[in-house]
């Protein structure tokens, strides 16, 4: 790939300090993927700055105007501490007509919603579950006709498994209604009730707009579970890396996978990634019930990209090292066609 002007975009709390490179992974951790972007476009030869971003945009803006970047890699994920403004920030570099890493801003905001996501989904007949949403101000007092115990309770727009746990999955109308109220008002987000879904989590890692590069489906185990707890990636899991090691999670490759499941799993993939009018790189986050039948649980725009995660362990299956990844990604974003190039 010819070499780029690279503005890397990243929350100024996770700009990694100068000596990053020196630390260990326990030190750099939380900006892990900030680092590991930033160094192997630098190691490639790109010209790179990486910005902190806080809550001005004037300084994005003078920073564009100034260096001038064939693209900027963008891993803003949320905007004055709200998730939903991820997609706005990204409406921002569009309307500056700066061409990004990532999802559009229209992508974003109904992949980023599980409830619209989810009925989008529905309309298209791509496999998800039965599904029931409760908006802020509204209560639930029982499971809405047609839908089975259990039940899973999840935030409609927060990412990282926000306020979910082991209660999060009800059995009975009081403990579903004390689950919502609690969703609600810790989160103050709408709520999506799911069924849940006995069985495998899977992922697939997507890339590109008009024509998709799909990577090895994944697998997520949780080899030391207590006995009755349920395999769910909640909050603990996700941000509590003792907690992850007790249970003993590990993610690698799925196996016992038969070829033509792999191709379903891989087609599921794609239509929700098009349903949703995606472009960029997304995660698609999948169960498998016990009979093999797909369900889409959601789907991830900008997922991480850290070097060592299952998305760039995907890729590196299908052939893709690191860096090639990453410019893969730099090339969807180049090649993606906005609005005002259109008209
Ligand atoms: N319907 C479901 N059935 C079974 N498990 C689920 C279901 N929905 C979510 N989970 C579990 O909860 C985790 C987080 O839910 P998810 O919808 O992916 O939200 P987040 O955006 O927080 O990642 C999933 O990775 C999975 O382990
Ligand atoms: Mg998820």
């Amino acid at each position: 790939m010819k070499k780029l002007r690279v503005l890397v975009l990243v929350h100024d709390v996770l700009l990694p300090p100068p000596d990053a490179e020196e630390l260990g992974p326990d030190d750099t951790y939380l900006y892990q993927m900030e680092l590991d972007v930033k160094s192997t476009l630098t190691e490639l030869g790109h010209e790179v700055k990486v910005l902190g971003v806080d809550d001005d945009l004037v300084p994005v803006k003078t920073a564009i105007g100034s260096f001038k970047p064939h693209i900027v890699f963008n891993i803003i994920t949320d905007f004055h501490d709200v998730t939903t403004y991820e997609a706005h920030f990204v409406s921002y570099l569009e309307l500056l007509k700066q061409p990004y890493t990532g999802c559009n801003p229209r992508g974003m905001v109904l992949a980023g919603d599980k409830g619209i996501s989810k009925k989008i989904l529905r309309h298209e007949g791509i496999p998800t579950p039965d599904f029931h949403v409760v908006p802020l101000r509204k209560r639930l007092s029982k499971l809405p006709p047609g839908m089975n115990y259990p039940v899973i309770v999840k935030a409609a727009t927060k990412h990282g498994s926000a306020g979910l746990s082991q209660a999060s999955v009800v059995k009975t109308d009081k403990q579903l209604q004390r689950r919502v109220d609690y969703m609600h008002r810790s989160q103050k987000d709408d709520v999506v009730i799911e069924e849940y879904i006995e069985g495998r989590e899977l992922t697939v890692a997507v890339v590109g707009n008009d024509r998709l590069e799909v990577f090895p489906v994944w697998e997520v185990w949780y080899t030391k579970l207590p006995k009755g707890a349920r395999p769910i990636a909640d909050a603990r899991v996700k941000w509590n890396v003792e907690y992850a090691h007790g249970i003993g999670i590990k993610t690698g490759r799925a196996r016992r996978l038969p070829e033509a499941k792999e191709q379903e799993i891989h087609a599921v993939a794609r239509r929700a990634y098009r349903a949703l009018d995606l472009s960029g790189y997304a995660r698609v986050d999948l169960r498998m019930d016990p009979d093999g039948n797909i369900f889409v649980i959601e789907v991830n725009t900008n997922a991480d990209l850290t070097a060592v995660e299952d998305f760039s362990e995907a890729a590196e299956h299908a052939g893709y090292d690191y860096g090639e990844l990453l410019e893969l990604v730099m090339r969807a974003g180049l090649a993606y066609k906005p609005a005002w190039q259109r008209v």
